[in-house]
């Protein structure tokens, strides 16, 4: 073992930073054990001295600057745990000017800011690690940069929110209703400081391009991605689906079509058959497939949010961190090795679709809309239906659900602005995906 501790600076004490500190401290002699590096934390950056906490911390470890803790001469490594993307990037922007290594679980900064942190990261000749900003405590990132390294990637599929994969749990198993689950999710600590970025696809999305940047060797912009949210799903949607033998699920998709050269890249909540292994990933569960040249299929499933999930992933990069402090000859943190990737329009991604319209009880409606889709050559694989209830005018408003063979996004975009044409058909459907994912469970 050497002698010198390593000294370790947290930025951030609220359900993440609280999971690290309380897991260094208890498995302290199994890392030391493990890593034969001995390390302290020197100092915690919290926005509020006075805020009681559950974790015990000492008090002289505390202190409400960060730039006490960046500063500070004897700290190595700087763990950024405070979420965000405005100090977050300057805390993670100071400290590796500063020549200090940086373990951070910040999704929305590296989408947003990555192209610009790696490169500060690769002149300065000093890593940024980032296992905990996608997947929770699955070790994908690393999986990605090291165990699968041989592989090109042909695709990345899966569930990678934690807090919409609950309330689509929660609403799909037990009726749930959206509001209470989302609640209860935030309760146990998976939604983000805005749980609005879990709803509407944004923080899945982050997650994505984090993925889509390691497979493919290079950053891509945030508006390159397509993102769908979960916040239109209802318990009709889960209804029909059920009868139809479907789950609903938020996927990722990540896909590089060899033919074209372009990738793929959109988040959106779509069927999943109910003998599919995704379609039995339920609560905060994250499950990501990835397909390489080499490898084949290959499914990474585990806690995808919460205090410690997300603790032990940080904490793999702190060790990470530590050992190439001593050996800095040689890290893994992100250097990006391609050129950019043409980006396929999402017009032009090609799938299945559940379409739920809200059509006015009146004869004729449904041979109307079926006659729309057959001038676009959109074909209908089933029906399903359920009876509404009446307006303020007495007109009955039904469901009705078109189960659509596959053809591309765009193709289907223009056959529903001429179905919103019809006064018998409500603007607005619901559309959702219908994903034909391999392997069955
Ligand atoms: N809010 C995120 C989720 C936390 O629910 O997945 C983990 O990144």
């Amino acid at each position: 073992m050497t002698e010198k501790p390593i000294q370790l600076g947290l930025i951030g004490l609220g359900t993440v930073g609280s999971g690290v500190y309380e897991t260094l401290c208890r498995n302290h002699a199994l890392l030391e054990a493990r890593c034969k590096i001995p390390f302290l934390v020197k100092k915690i950056a919290v926005s509020d001295l006075s805020k009681k906490r559950d974790t015990e911390v000492p008090a002289e470890l505390l202190t409400d600057d960060w730039h006490d803790v960046v500063n500070d001469p004897e700290i190595d490594i700087i763990i950024e745990l405070i979420g965000g993307t405005k100090t977050a990037y300057d805390i993670v922007t100071s400290a590796l000017r500063a020549g200090k290594p940086v373990v951070t679980g910040n999704k929305a900064l590296l989408a947003e800011f990555g192209s610009e942190i790696f490169k500060l990261s690769s002149e300065k000749g000093t890593p940024i690690y980032f296992e905990a900003s996608a997947g929770g405590g699955i070790p994908i990132i690393q999986s990605l940069q090291t165990s699968l390294i041989c592989n090109h990637i042909d695709s990345i599929v899966g569930i990678i929110n934690g807090t919409s994969n609950y309330i689509l749990s929660a609403m799909g198993e037990g009726g749930a209703d959206y509001a209470d689950a989302l609640q209860k999710a935030q309760e146990l600590g998976f939604a983000e400081l805005d749980p609005t970025l879990d709803v509407n696809g944004w923080d899945a999305a982050h997650k994505a391009l984090i993925l889509a940047t390691l497979a493919y060797g290079t950053t891509i912009s945030p508006d390159k991605i397509f993102v769908q949210g979960i916040e239109n799903i209802t318990s009709k949607d889960f209804n029909f689906a059920k009868k139809l033998g479907y789950t609903i699920k938020l996927l990722v998709i990540i896909r590089l079509h060899k033919d074209s050269g372009k990738l793929e890249l959109r988040v959106q909540p779509s069927f999943v058959h109910d003998w599919h292994i995704l379609a039995s990933v339920n609560g905060v569960f994250n499950a990501i497939a990835v397909t390489g040249d080499i490898v084949g299929e290959t499914l990474f499933y585990g806690r995808g949010a919460g205090k410690n999930p997300t603790a032990s992933a940080v904490i793999s990069d702190v060790i990470t961190a530590m050992r190439e402090r001593l050996h800095p000859e040689y890290h893994t943190g992100f250097l990006p090795y391609a050129q950019p990737y043409g980006i396929m329009d999402i017009n032009e991604t090609i799938s299945s679709y559940y379409v739920r319209f809200q059509v006015a009880d009146q004869p004729g409606v449904i041979a109307e809309i079926a006659h729309i889709l057959a001038t676009f050559g959109i074909g209908i694989s089933a029906t399903s239906s359920a009876q509404g209830v009446s307006d303020c005018n007495g007109i009955i408003w039904n469901d009705l659900v078109f189960m659509l063979h596959a053809c591309e996004w765009g193709q289907l975009q223009l056959a529903l602005q001429e179905t919103a044409q019809s006064q018998f058909v409500a603007p607005n459907p619901c559309v959702l995906r219908i994903e034909h994912l391999l392997p069955k469970a």
